[in-house]
C-alpha cells in the first residue's frame, strides 16, 4: 500500500510548517535521558527519583476496594471531599494552620500539575517570578508558558538562601516566588527561622509564594519540616504544594494537592478545571481511606528513609566521593572533584557507562550549569539490595 507523506499538503504540495516552539530551550528531561542510558547500559538507576519498592499493601487494597465500590466516575472538581477533609486535619495537626477543605484544598494530578496550574493562575505576561537555583526542572518552563519572566537567584555554595541576592532580585515586577524545601536536588532543608526571614522579606509586598513541599515527610536527624503553612506571614500568600506519590511510595499515581487561602484557591481552581478538571477517583478514595485508617504512616518516613540515607552514606565513606549534607529528601549529593575533573553531565554519563551506576548532574537543575562545580545526585529511595549493589560498584571509585 502507498503511504502518504503526512507532512505534505495534498493541495499545495508544500510541507506543513510547525509553529515556533513555545519552549525553545527545552529538550528531553535529564531524568528521561539518564534512565534510558541506565537501561541501555544495564546500570543501576540511582538517577531518577522514585522508589524501587511497593506502597503499603493496605493502600493497594484500598484502591481495589474503591473501584469495586463504584468510585469510578468523575469526582468533584476540587477532589473527593473525604480526602480534602483528611488533609485539612493532617495539615492542621502538623503545621497549626486550618484550611477549609471546601474552598482551600484542591487535589491535583501530582505536584507537577499543581505547580504549573499555580503559576498559570497567578502569573501574567511580563511578570517576574523568583526561582532559587538549582531548581526542580518544571519551574522555568511553567513560568515561560505563562508568559512570565524567570528571575533566577543562585543559592549559596552550600545550597542555603543568599538573602542579599534574594532581596536584590525582589522588585516591582515580582509577582511570585517558587520555594522548594526540602530541596531537590541538594537535600537542604529550610529552618523555621529561614521561613520567618522570608516572611519578613515578602511582608511589604504582594508577592505570591508557591511552596513546593513534596518532600515534607523526609526530614532527618530530628529536624521538623518548616511549612509555609505554619508561618503566618507566608501562609496568607502561599500556595502550598505536596505529592502523595512521594509520601506513599506511589510516584506513578500522580496525585498531589494544593492548600491555599480562599482567594488564591479560587484562582487556582479556575485554571485547574480547564487543565485537568478532576483527578482519578479511586486513588483519591483510597488515599482518603488510608489517611483515616493509617494516620501515623507518614510519621514513619523520617526513620525509614534516614536508615537508607545512613546506609548509603556509610557505604560511600572511603571512596573518592565527598558526601554533602543530606538534611532531607531522598537524594544524596556527592562532590567528585577528587576523582574526576569531568564536567557534571559528562561525569554522570561516564559513571553510568563505566561503573554502571546512574546519577544526575546538578547542573541539569540550572539554566546555565556552573562549570566549576563537580557535584552529582544519587537517589537512595531503593531497596537495600539495590543500594548494596550500587555501593559495591561505587566503592571501585
Ligand atoms: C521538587 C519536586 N517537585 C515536584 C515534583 C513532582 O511531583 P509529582 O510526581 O507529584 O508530580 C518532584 C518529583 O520529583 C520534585 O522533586
Amino acid at each position: 500500500m502507498h503511504t502518504r507523506n503526512m507532512n505534505e499538503n495534498p493541495r499545495t504540495g508544500r510541507s506543513f510548517q510547525a509553529p515556533p516552539s513555545r519552549l525553545p530551550q527545552v529538550g528531553t528531561t535529564i531524568f528521561t535521558v539518564m534512565s534510558a542510558l541506565a537501561q541501555s547500559c544495564g546500570a543501576i538507576n540511582l538517577g531518577q527519583g522514585f522508589p524501587d519498592f511497593e506502597p503499603d499493601p493496605a493502600l493497594l487494597d484500598a484502591v481495589t476496594r474503591s473501584m469495586h465500590q463504584g468510585h469510578n466516575q468523575y469526582p468533584p472538581m476540587a477532589g473527593v471531599p473525604a480526602l480534602r477533609e483528611a488533609l485539612a486535619d493532617k495539615i492542621e495537626s502538623l503545621y497549626g494552620q486550618r484550611y477549609d477543605p471546601g474552598e482551600e484544598i484542591t487535589i491535583t494530578a501530582g505536584a507537577t500539575q499543581a505547580l504549573l496550574t499555580a503559576v498559570l493562575s497567578v502569573v501574567h505576561p511580563g511578570d517576574e517570578v523568583l526561582v532559587l537555583t538549582p531548581a526542580y526542572d518544571s519551574y522555568l518552563p511553567a513560568i515561560e508558558l505563562a508568559g512570565g519572566v524567570p528571575r533566577c537567584v543562585a543559592l549559596n555554595a552550600d545550597f542555603g538562601p543568599d538573602w542579599v541576592a534574594l532581596a536584590a532580585a525582589l522588585g516591582p515586577r515580582t509577582r511570585a516566588m517558587i520555594l522548594n524545601s526540602p530541596h531537590n536536588p541538594s537535600g537542604r532543608v529550610w529552618s523555621a527561622q529561614d521561613l520567618q526571614r522570608l516572611g519578613e522579606l515578602l511582608a511589604p509586598t504582594d508577592v505570591v509564594l508557591i511552596s513546593d513541599e513534596v518532600y515534607e515527610h523526609m526530614v532527618y536527624d530530628g529536624r521538623a519540616h518548616a511549612s509555609a503553612a505554619s508561618q503566618p506571614l507566608l501562609a496568607q500568600r502561599s500556595l502550598v504544594v505536596s505529592s502523595f506519590g512521594k509520601t506513599y511510595h506511589a510516584t506513578g499515581w500522580k496525585v498531589g494537592m494544593v492548600a491555599a487561602p480562599r482567594a488564591l484557591s479560587a484562582e487556582f481552581r479556575k485554571v485547574h478545571q480547564f487543565n485537568v478538571f478532576t483527578v482519578n477517583t479511586p486513588m483519591q478514595w483510597a488515599l482518603a481511606d488510608y489517611l483515616r485508617n493509617h494516620p501515623q504512616a507518614h510519621l514513619q518516613l523520617p526513620t525509614f528513609y534516614q536508615a537508607r540515607r545512613d546506609h548509603f552514606r556509610a557505604g560511600l565513606q572511603g571512596t573518592g566521593l565527598r558526601l554533602l549534607p543530606c538534611e532531607g529528601t531522598y537524594f544524596q549529593c556527592v562532590d567528585y572533584a577528587s576523582i574526576s575533573d569531568l564536567p557534571e553531565a559528562e561525569f554522570c554519563s561516564w559513571l553510568t557507562r563505566r561503573h554502571k551506576v546512574a546519577a544526575i548532574p546538578i547542573g541539569a537543575f540550572e539554566p546555565v550549569p556552573d562549570q566549576r562545580r563537580r557535584v552529582a545526585r544519587f537517589c537512595f529511595a531503593k531497596r537495600e539490595q539495590t543500594l548494596d549493589a550500587a555501593l559495591q560498584r561505587l566503592q571501585e571509585l
